[in-house]
């Protein structure tokens, strides 16, 4: 993926790190960066045209994360964060050896994370059907640990709630004690939210776990996993930023005065520069 930069930064540290999700839900990655890496420039990208990738096919998500890298690389990345589950289980080791920039998605340190916290070695994911059916999660805790046992339940309601911002009250409620109802009974002690929309819901997945259950954000450990990345390549940013543009920017493929608003939900401070491009042009 030899890509024309449209934006070159002098100093590689001093450039952004790119994002993308399939739509809002990869703020709750981009809040995690901006806490752990405050000095990181970021340029995020919503696919909030083509949303949810969750119920789509493996080709098209591809497909659709193919455009995306391209886009991001036009914005002069020196890295990129897959923030979605899906596009990480699907897409991201087909395009890696395409992308000439560091890139990591959201699957594998959610799983590093979960296996650092069960203790019973009884894990349970939920996740879009594209995420839940890849059977990424079963895989990486396997490989982290042979003996464990993990659930997997997709919860497809979970992100049209999110996204609407219906976050709390019966609906959400109802919603999360239908899916979650098995996994309550099945003896497990941890809990991937392996859709960046879930940790949105957190409070009503809380509720119907109960105390007993650990719920994991991978984003924090991406976060981590991230500085851990730019650390070994000498891509941290210096925390100058002399040059070109602002702090974070953000990019979606439709409706974006509505992703200013809902941003305003997710992030410290609110966004108002949301810009809308053609991403089926890249
Ligand atoms: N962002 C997606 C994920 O983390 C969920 C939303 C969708 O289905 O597009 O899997």
């Amino acid at each position: 993926m030899e890509e024309a930069r449209g934006i070159q930064y002098g100093d590689r540290r001093e450039a952004p790190i790119g994002v993308f999700d399939s739509g809002v839900g990869g703020l709750t990655v981009v809040r995690e960066i901006l806490h752990q890496l405050p000095a990181e420039r970021i340029t995020y990208f919503g696919d909030t045209a083509r949303v949810p990738y969750g119920s789509k096919s493996r080709e098209t998500i591809i497909r659709y994360s193919r455009q995306i890298i391209r886009f991001l690389m036009t914005r002069g990345v020196k890295a990129i964060v897959v923030a979605c589950n899906t596009a990480s289980a699907y897409a991201l080791e087909e395009l890696r050896p395409q992308v000439e920039v560091p890139i990591i998605g959201v699957v594998k340190p959610g799983a590093k994370m979960a296996a650092a916290v069960t203790r019973n070695g009884k894990i349970g994911v939920i996740g879009t059907e594209g995420t839940i059916s890849s059977g990424i999660y079963t895989s990486f805790l396997k490989d982290l640990r042979p003996d464990m046992q993990v659930l997997g339940k997709a919860c497809p309601l979970f992100v049209p709630l999110a996204e609407e911002g219906w976050l709390e009250g019966e609906v959400p409620m109802l919603v999360a004690r239908s899916y979650l109802e098995e996994l309550c009974h099945s003896g497990i002690d941890t809990l991937i939210l392996g859709c960046t929309h879930y940790p949105l819901l957190r409070p009503a997945i809380a509720e119907v776990m109960g105390p007993e259950v650990t719920l994991v954000n991978p984003a924090y450990e991406t976060a981590v996993s991230l500085q851990n990345l730019l650390q070994e390549q000498g891509l941290r940013s210096p925390g100058i930023h002399k040059g070109t543009g602002p702090l974070c920017e953000f990019f979606v493929s439709d409706a974006a005065d509505w992703f200013n608003r809902f941003a305003g939900r997710i992030l410290p401070a609110g966004i108002t520069n949301t810009r809308q491009i053609p991403i089926e042009e890249y």
